[in-house]
């Protein structure tokens, strides 16, 4: 079996070696743009690891992988304009760079072209792939909407929270995961298991994701740090901070989110946290994802030592600091 360090090298050679640009050159260069920046390209690897845990030919995943790549990045596009965001992977993010018009359609065009290389999967594979790829965009969407519903939302669980990062966020890296066993040819049962990880571990990722935004560093994270709190999305953060404030540190927080300056407002409702021991909360939470998923992981029928290499490199993804 490949290591996980191989299968990022292919992944890198696979991207480093295509060419996106064409004519209008308005509308591809800041598709170069973005699928050029690297990032952790998380979603291919996925499936290449899928794939190789059940024994299959990567040949037969690569162009979902690529796929799925696309479909991430085109995420990423529409979401920086959605969220306000002016950095991405430490560089303008593309309606920063160009405007709003070109990540609009610049983002749609790479939906198309990411849907080009999901439908080049072996036909043996390709409607159940198909099936997972629609559902999965389509679950992305609706997550995002939610997340824009509970900014302006006055009341929003940790319940409502959680179901709203499995759309925007865990479906797609489940579907990496899902889509990798079925190009393996690996039985149905194992393409449900194989989901459910990845579900635990898309939830874990998103956390890891909003606790960096609030507590990372943007040199590394490559996003503005505090960007949720100034937006007033409801992370998990935030609602972990309103159900553990008494009164007091109730009004606090309404009069710190409610503040118009910027980096004051960051300032502030970084402080309340702090008091509150917000970072150490999510991080229990994140562990206790990891740990659940570890447990499903068990009921994976692959070899024990595959396994292990899968969940160890994992884990060193809920200790990323980009
Ligand atoms: C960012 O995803 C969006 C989230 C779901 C949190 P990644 O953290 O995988 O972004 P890149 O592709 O590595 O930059
Ligand atoms: C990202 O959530 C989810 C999708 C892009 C679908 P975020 O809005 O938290 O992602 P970042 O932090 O901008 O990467
Ligand atoms: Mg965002
Ligand atoms: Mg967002
Ligand atoms: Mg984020």
């Amino acid at each position: 079996m490949n290591t996980i360090k191989e299968l990022q090298h292919k992944i890198a050679e696979l991207f480093d070696t295509r060419n996106y640009m064409s004519n209008p050159k308005e509308l591809y260069e800041p598709i170069q743009y973005s699928l050029s920046q690297g990032g952790k390209r998380l979603r291919p690897l996925l499936s290449f690891m899928s794939c190789a845990l059940y024994g299959g030919d990567l040949n037969e995943v690569k162009n979902a992988a690529i796929g799925l790549e696309i479909f991430h990045n085109f995420t990423l596009l529409h979401d920086d304009i959605m969220d306000e965001s002016p950095l991405r992977r430490g560089m303008p993010s593309v309606y920063q760079k160009w405007d709003s018009n070109t990540a609009i359609l610049s983002g749609d065009t790479m939906f198309v072209v990411a849907y080009e290389y999901v439908t080049e999967t072996k036909p043996e594979y390709l409607i159940d792939t198909l099936r997972v790829f629609n559902q999965t965009a389509r679950e992305v969407c609706e997550g995002q909407q939610y997340d824009m519903n509970f900014e302006t939302q006055g009341y929003t669980t940790i319940e409502d929270y959680m179901e709203m990062i499995r759309l925007k966020t865990a479906v797609l890296i489940a579907a990496a995961l899902k889509i990798g066993a079925i190009a393996a040819g690996a039985p149905k049962v194992e393409h449900q298991r194989i989901y459910d990880f990845g579900i635990l571990i898309g939830l874990a990722f998103q956390l890891r994701d909003d606790f960096l935004d609030a507590f990372g560093n943007e040199e590394t994270f490559g996003k503005p740090i505090g960007n949720d709190i100034v937006t007033d999305k409801k992370t998990y953060l935030y609602l972990k901070a309103y159900q553990l404030a008494d009164t007091d540190t109730k009004t606090a927080l309404d009069k710190a989110f409610a503040l118009e300056n910027k980096k004051e407002k960051v300032a502030k409702v970084l402080a309340i946290y702090d008091t509150l021991n917000i970072l150490q909360i999510t991080e229990a939470k994140i562990n206790e994802l990891y740990l659940e998923a570890k447990k499903l992981l068990k009921e994976v029928e692959r070899p024990e030592d595959e396994k292990t290499e899968v969940y160890s490199f994992l884990m060193k993804l809920v200790k990323r600091e980009v």
